[in-house]
């Protein structure tokens, strides 16, 4: 059986997160869609809200299973038997940082492939920052983000009562 991890912050998961983990479940038999626990971006979201929201993008998809994890991203590979990585490629300034990451990865567990899905085009210019930064301008989030997930974003930058 075949095993891939897709990880990230995913805060928030993105249309462009979900368009790489759909593709992601036509290829291998299970997919595991990693939220880095401690990332030091600061997220917005909590890590119980982004595995949730993941959960409800993905909850046509029966191969799709979803995990919060920390420390090296192959030992989570190898803790989940998966013997690949999945990363999105949006655009050219992405694959400097994507292969030095593939190649520290290769370095700890060579048994580890990083395999590389390029963006549907449509999404190629797509952040979560960017859709959070749209949303805290009150903008329409309907080209980024599940209407659901645009809700619970949106919530976060509603002035509180
Ligand atoms: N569609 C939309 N947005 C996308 C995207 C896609 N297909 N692919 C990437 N992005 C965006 C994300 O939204 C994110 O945007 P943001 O910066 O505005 O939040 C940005 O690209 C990159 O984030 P992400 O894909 O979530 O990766 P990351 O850089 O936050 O985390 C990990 C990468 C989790 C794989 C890496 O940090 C890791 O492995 N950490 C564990 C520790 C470890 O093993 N370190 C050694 C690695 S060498």
């Amino acid at each position: 059986m075949s095993t891939a991890i897709y990880p990230g912050s995913f805060d928030p998961v993105t249309l462009g997160h979900y368009d790489i983990i759909e593709r992601s479940s036509r290829i291998f038999d299970r997919v595991i869609v990693g939220v880095l626990r401690n990332s030091a971006k600061s997220p917005l979201f909590s890590e119980e809200e982004r595995v949730n929201m993941i959960r409800h993008v993905a909850r046509n998809l029966p191969n799709v299973e979803v995990k919060a994890f920390d420390g090296l991203l192959v030992e989570f590979a190898r803790e989940e038997k998966a013997s690949v990585i999945v990363r999105g490629l949006r655009a050219v300034t992405d694959f400097e940082y994507e292969l030095q990451m593939a190649q520290m990865n290769r370095v700890i567990a060579p048994e580890i492939d990083t395999l590389f899905l390029t963006t549907n085009l449509k999404y190629a210019y797509l952040s979560s920052s960017m859709a959070k930064e749209v949303a805290m301008y009150g903008g329409k989030l309907s080209a980024f983000l599940d209407p659901e997930i645009a809700s619970l974003v949106r919530a976060k930058f509603a002035p509180e009562k």
